[in-house]
């Protein structure tokens, strides 16, 4: 989990012939994290289906543990989880190591916050440098008591967070638009006595909402004026639930733009959500060009699904619009690579929250793409790229990944279509969100190579 050990595991990638075929990707990392904390609070038996296993998931896996909870993988391939009822989590022995996960962190500090316990938590480098005064504010206004590290302009792990019992409750307005923020003030709203309060005046993710609600919490949301108001009323009890987990349309926008960016391509990425809080991305390809065709719209679980059918298109460059930001967050790295092979410029822009994910992807995403021969501009909001009309880009270039899955998978999709072999010198923190990312990719065609095999 930590990738600071070990050795780094170098990806070569050549120009690929048209991906074929249909894929699923596996499930999606922000329900998988919030069905194992839910079904963790709930009295029974949840049982999960589809959960994504990558470091992220399991470190929340090991965290809900290490508070008494009872998780394990059948033989099936589906998860078992013994709750302890909400305010029933127990003190940890040992430090909870949150990995390159900020969701694990900010979600569990969250729930710790409401209980009557201390824990310590700790993660990667990458992990360690990112802001955690965004919770800690709402938190601390809750009664917990939270000593950070402090960091350049911001608080960072390692922190330790003593709980309040009871805590206070809150109405919060969300100063940024975050759904880790959002989720973290309504789970630690479980087992506060009254009403917990979060207004966000942009919406984002609503995961949260909708489990909460499907395990029996009583839960309102209602849209004025002044942004979504939702009330949770606390000291709730859970009813353990059965959860089908959908593809993560995160994981899903790298084989969708790598179809696109590959002549010939046609291929369907099965079972992926389309949650309208996620599916920005969708939207965006569509009005460059991309030939992208939702199919079988259906409920899973809660949540809208639809298989994906995509095509190799001829994408133009737009203005992507800024208020869509939130409902594709995860996606713009990606989206920075289709601009790459797009006819034009694509304007990017309201993005200053990328310069806080697990790595400052737009600073990364600039550098990358320039030492791989394409003219990115970058913004203090956003990025400006030139794009090469569908040409191969030069490539050529060895990109680090800081630690970062969605850079390294960006990357290895440009270099499908780059004129050079483009080098990802550290493959390993994929396995964070996407641990078959390389194994389905050459179900699709490419050719991903170990460089010693190059
Ligand atoms: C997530 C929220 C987003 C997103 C992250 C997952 C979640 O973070 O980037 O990958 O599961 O709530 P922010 O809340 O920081 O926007």
């Amino acid at each position: 989990m930590n990738h600071a050990a070990g050795k780094p595991v170098p990806l070569c990638l050549t120009a690929s012939g048209p991906l074929m075929g249909d894929v699923t990707v596996p499930g999606d990392k922000s329900i998988s994290h919030r069905s194992l904390m839910l079904g963790a609070l709930a009295v029974g038996e949840t049982r999960i289906t589809g959960l994504l296993e990558g470091e992220d998931v399991l470190a929340t896996a090991a965290a809900m543990r290490a508070m008494g909870a009872g998780i394990e993988r059948l033989g099936d391939g589906s998860w078992r989880v013994h709750g302890v009822g909400v305010g029933g989590l127990l003190q940890p022995a040992t430090a909870l190591d949150m990995g390159n996960s900020g969701t694990s962190t900010r979600l569990l500090m969250g729930l710790v916050a409401s209980h009557p316990i201390t824990a310590t938590f700790i993660g990667d480098a990458s992990l360690s440098g990112r802001p955690m005064g965004r919770v800690i504010t709402p938190l601390s206004l809750m009664g917990a008591t939270i000593a950070a590290t402090p960091g350049p302009g911001r608080q960072t792990l390692p922190l330790t967070l003593t709980g309040a019992c009871p805590a206070i409750p809150l109405r919060y307005t969300l100063p940024v638009a975050s759904a880790q923020v959002k989720s973290a003030v309504l789970l630690a709203g479980l087992n506060t006595p009254g009403e917990t309060v979060v207004i966000e005046p942009i919406p984002t993710r609503d995961h949260s909402e909708r489990m909460l609600a499907g395990f029996g919490a009583a839960l309102s949301v209602v849209q004025t004026p002044e942004g979504r108001i939702i009330t949770l009323r606390g000291e709730a009890e859970l009813r353990p639930q059965t959860i089908v987990v959908p593809g993560d349309p995160s994981s899903a926008a790298f084989p969708m733009v790598a179809a696109l960016i590959v002549p010939g391509s046609d291929i369907t990425i099965r079972n992926v959500g389309i949650n309208p809080t996620r599916a920005g991305l969708i939207t965006v390809l569509q009005a460059m060009g991309g030939d992208i065709r939702l199919l079988n719209e259906r409920i899973v679980g809660g949540e809208p699904v639809a298989d994906l059918h995509v095509r190799h298109s001829a994408l133009t460059g737009i203005e992507v619009p800024p208020e869509g930001a939130p409902s594709m967050i995860d996606e713009y790295p990606i989206l920075f690579v289709a601009a790459a092979f797009a006819k034009g410029r694509t304007v990017m822009r309201g993005l200053e929250e990328l310069r806080v994910k697990e790595s400052d992807r737009i600073a990364v995403m600039a550098q990358g793409l320039t030492a791989c021969g394409i003219t990115a501009t970058e913004l203090e909001d956003g990025l400006i790229v030139e794009g090469c009309a569908g040409d191969p880009v030069p490539g050529g270039a060895t990109i680090a990944a800081r630690l970062d899955h969605r850079i390294a998978m960006s990357f290895a999709v440009l270099g499908l279509n780059a004129a050079r072999p483009v080098v990802i010198d550290d493959a390993r923190p994929i396995a964070t969100s996407f641990p078959t990312f390389v194994a389905m990719m050459e179900q699709l065609g490419c050719r991903l190579l170990p460089t010693a095999d190059h």
